[in-house]
């Protein structure tokens, strides 16, 4: 029975292979590219970051179904465009990364992105019902705002090892609380909730 499922989920996995990632933060995903590089080399910290000369965005303004959808989402081209009409770039670097943007555009096709973080189809994680109880970003993928390209998992991730979930949901840190205001004690660690 177990057997059956994990092996429907890779099948599935292999079938979704092809489809791109980008289109408005689907649900479903390309299979995990780390080691390439990305099509634009996007800097998160030069956006999020809260250095001088950095522009201390929030993660929710790009990634914004993060707090109501199973996917946070990713921004698609028209919202980078709305900022780089204007914002150029200073060095001739930042501005050959930039103007890759525009070609998009034009073209009307979406950047395609290489997915980063992904789960095995046979397993389930809900962002919104994590990020409402107040867990941060940064505790699942790291300190992202510091980054600059982003092409590998941060330690901080254990997706691939449902150890991890558990653990948390065993055991979630301090603090968390539910939409009426109760404290969050523990999460369900039934089967079903993460494999259906
Ligand atoms: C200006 C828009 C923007 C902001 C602000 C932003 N991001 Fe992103 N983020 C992106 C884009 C575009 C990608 C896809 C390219 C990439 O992987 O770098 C991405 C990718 C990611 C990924 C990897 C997704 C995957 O699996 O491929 C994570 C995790 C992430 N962002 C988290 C964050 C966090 C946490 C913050 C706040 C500290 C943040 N982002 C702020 C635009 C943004
Ligand atoms: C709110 C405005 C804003 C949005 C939205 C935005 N950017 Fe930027 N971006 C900036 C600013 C400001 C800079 C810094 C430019 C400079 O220093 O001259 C920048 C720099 C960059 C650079 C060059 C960075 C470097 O140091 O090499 C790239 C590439 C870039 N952005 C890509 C993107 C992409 C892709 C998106 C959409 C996912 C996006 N940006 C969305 C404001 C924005
Ligand atoms: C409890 C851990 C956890 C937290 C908190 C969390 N994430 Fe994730 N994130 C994951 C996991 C697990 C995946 C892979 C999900 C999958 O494959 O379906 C993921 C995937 C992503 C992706 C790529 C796919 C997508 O959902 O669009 C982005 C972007 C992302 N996270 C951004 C964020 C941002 C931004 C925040 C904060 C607002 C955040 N995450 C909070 C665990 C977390
Ligand atoms: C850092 C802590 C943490 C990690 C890591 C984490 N979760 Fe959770 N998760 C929670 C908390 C807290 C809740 C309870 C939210 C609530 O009660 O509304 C939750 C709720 C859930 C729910 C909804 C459960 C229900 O009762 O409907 C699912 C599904 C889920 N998590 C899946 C995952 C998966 C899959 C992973 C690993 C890839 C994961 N979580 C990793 C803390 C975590
Ligand atoms: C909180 C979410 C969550 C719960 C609860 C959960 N799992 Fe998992 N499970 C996962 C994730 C995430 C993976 C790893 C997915 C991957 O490899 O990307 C996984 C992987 C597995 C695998 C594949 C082998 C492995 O260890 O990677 C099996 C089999 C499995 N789970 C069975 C179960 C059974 C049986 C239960 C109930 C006793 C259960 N799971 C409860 C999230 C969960």
């Amino acid at each position: 029975m177990k057997k059956n499922w994990l092996i429907g989920g890779l099948a599935g996995v292999l079938m979704l292979a092809g489809v791109a990632f980008v289109q408005g933060g689907g649900a479903e995903g390309e299979d995990v590219a780390a080691e390439s590089g990305q099509p634009i080399a996007f800097p998160h910290n030069q956006h999020a970051g809260s250095e001088e000369g950095q522009n201390r965005m929030d993660c929710q303004f790009c990634h914004f179904s993060a707090e109501r959808s199973v996917d946070a989402g990713i921004p698609p081209v028209s919202m980078c465009v709305g900022c780089h009409q204007v914002v150029q770039g200073t060095t001739p670097e930042q501005q050959a990364e930039i103007a890759k943007i525009q070609e998009y555009a034009d073209h009307n096709e979406p950047i395609p992105w290489n997915r980063i973080y992904k789960i095995s189809d046979h397993a389930h994680f809900p962002h919104m019902r994590h990020v409402t109880v107040g867990l941060e970003c940064q505790t699942c993928h790291g300190e992202v705002q510091t980054y600059g390209v982003l092409n590998e998992r941060d330690p901080a991730w254990g997706g691939d090892n449902m150890g991890w979930c558990i653990d948390c949901h065993r055991n979630p840190p301090e603090g968390l609380t539910a939409t009426d205001g109760s404290p969050i004690e523990e999460a369900s660690i039934d089967c079903a909730v993460c494999h259906y």
